[in-house]
């Protein structure tokens, strides 16, 4: 989340009262990566078959130790070996300037509206032959 996001934008983007039955079905259908720290779980992110990040987060607590840069990484090398021409993911305000120095581009920007709180993101993509060229 942006750190200029209000108590309320950060309950609608991660509300403290989750369904577990939902969460564990989003994950079940994402297939995560998850990175851990002394065996607990301290980031994750995926990719989907079509080159889409659906969820990329690291733990508040372990922020800017390279834990990201990790991850993404991995599934950098993964779309390569998979051969994704295109990577897209909807990527918060805060997430940008990482987004960006991995080579993400904004496409388009929108507020979205989750439980009833608006949240400012962007599509960002990233060009896989663009990336291999240079
Ligand atoms: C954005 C996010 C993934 C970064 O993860 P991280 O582990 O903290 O990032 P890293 O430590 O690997 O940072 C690598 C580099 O990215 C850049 N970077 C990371 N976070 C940044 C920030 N908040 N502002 C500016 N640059 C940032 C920096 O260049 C950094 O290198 P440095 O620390 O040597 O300056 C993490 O903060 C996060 O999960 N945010 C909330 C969730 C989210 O918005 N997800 C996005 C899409 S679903």
């Amino acid at each position: 989340m942006n750190p200029r996001s209000t108590p309320e934008q950060c309950e609608a983007w991660a509300p403290t009262d989750y369904d577990v039955a939902q969460w564990n079905e989003r994950f079940r259908r994402i297939q995560p990566f998850v990175a851990e720290l002394d065996g607990q779980p301290v980031a994750y992110a995926d990719l989907q078959a079509n080159g889409y990040i659906d969820h990329f987060f690291v733990s508040a607590a372990h922020a800017r130790r390279g834990i990201g840069q990790q991850l993404m990484h991995h599934i950098l090398e993964l779309a390569a070996q998979r051969e994704v021409s295109r990577m897209q993911a909807h990527v918060s305000l805060s997430a940008e300037p990482f987004f960006a120095s991995n080579g993400f581009r904004v496409v388009v920007r929108q507020t979205v509206t989750v439980r009833g709180v608006p949240l400012d993101n962007a599509l960002m993509e990233r060009m896989q032959a663009e990336c291999f060229t240079r």
